[in-house]
């Protein structure tokens, strides 16, 4: 296959996005070139905000699917675009519609809020979505006897569980880039860099949270490090943040949590799998497409504009 280089593909990209009136939303794992080549780069809640508001015809969407999936549901009526359809996510194929289903069979009178990392199917049948920056908020618009199933993420349910002195029931799912994070690691390196604060992402096993200063999705992961004094943070989530947190602060000095001594592990693979070649190929081609029926569309927009309603 002919190869460009990035800035090629780069101008190319450009050129197309005018033609076709695109926009280029991006996830902060994506690769620094697509970060750098975007229109918006944030976290769930705000990339999903922004596809729900954009007037562009064509959603680039430079993330995983459930996120293209989610920017669909939003806007049915835009062609949304994912590089690569391959992109999908651990957390959000750790629980099937099925296996749900039957769970939440056996916890009659419980509502269920779903953490967005999960698929279409998962988001009907949930009440309503949450991401990482504003679960807390959507739990606790629920009355405190409210029963709740949590899913999929048992370390973000269970980090909620414990800031709101809920009891959710919790599916048993996690993400595998987070939960390879390894307690003995960020100890090393807190033990090495006393000076450096801790910063992590709630999708972090519940050990490696009990040892953050600060926790939260990857937006107010980076406006802390701009925010906060310090000039050095160990940061236990995946590695895209950094080309982010280094832009905006130059000066200060950033240490991704290492899962292995071999083994960038904390990359995810399916963030990975979009490339500056493959988002350039999916636009001058318009596909893969992300296309759902008009009934899943249906079902599961209830409980996403739900979250949007209560996030505003
Ligand atoms: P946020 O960007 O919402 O913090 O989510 C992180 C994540 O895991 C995306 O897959
Ligand atoms: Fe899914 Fe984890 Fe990758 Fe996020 S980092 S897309 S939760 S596998």
């Amino acid at each position: 296959m002919k190869t460009f280089s990035d800035q090629n593909i780069a101008d190319k990209i450009l050129k197309l996005k005018k033609e076709k009136n695109a926009v280029i939303l991006a996830h902060y794992y994506q690769v620094p070139e697509i970060q750098d080549i975007a229109d918006f780069i944030g976290d769930s809640l705000q990339l999903s905000q922004n596809a729900k508001s954009t007037d562009a015809d064509i959603i680039v969407f430079a993330g995983v699917h459930f996120m293209a999936e989610t920017a669909k549901i939003l806007c049915p009526q835009k062609k949304v675009i994912l590089p690569d359809l391959e992109a999908g996510c651990s957390l959000a194929d750790s629980c099937l519609p099925d296996q749900f289903k039957k769970f939440k069979e056996e916890h009659p009178g419980h509502i269920v809020i779903s953490y967005i990392n999960c698929s279409v199917h998962i988001k009907t049948l949930s009440d309503v979505i949450c991401t990482s920056s504003n679960a807390v908020k959507i739990v606790e618009s629920f009355p405190k006897n409210q029963k709740i199933i949590f899913a999929p993420d048992k370390n973000l349910g269970g980090y909620i569980n414990q800031i709101t002195g809920r009891n959710m029931v919790l599916w048993n799912g996690s993400c595998e880039v987070h939960d390879i994070i390894k307690a003995e690691e960020v100890i090393r390196l807190k033990t090495l860099h006393p000076d450096a604060k801790l910063i992590a992402h709630p999708e972090c096993k519940e050990i490696i949270l009990k040892l953050a200063d600060f926790i939260g999705s990857t937006t107010a992961l980076l406006n802390f490090s701009i925010n906060d004094r310090s000039n050095k943070f160990i940061v236990a989530t995946e590695t895209g943040i950094l080309h982010q947190m280094k832009k905006s602060s130059p000066h200060k000095e950033f240490i991704i949590v290492p899962t292995d001594e071999k083994c960038s592990c904390n990359d995810c693979p399916y963030m990975k799998l979009n490339t500056l070649e493959k988002l350039y190929l999916s636009m001058k081609n318009e596909k893969p497409e992300i296309s759902l029926s008009a009934e899943l569309i249906k079902a599961a927009s209830l409980p996403i504009l739900k979250m949007l309603e209560l996030s505003s």
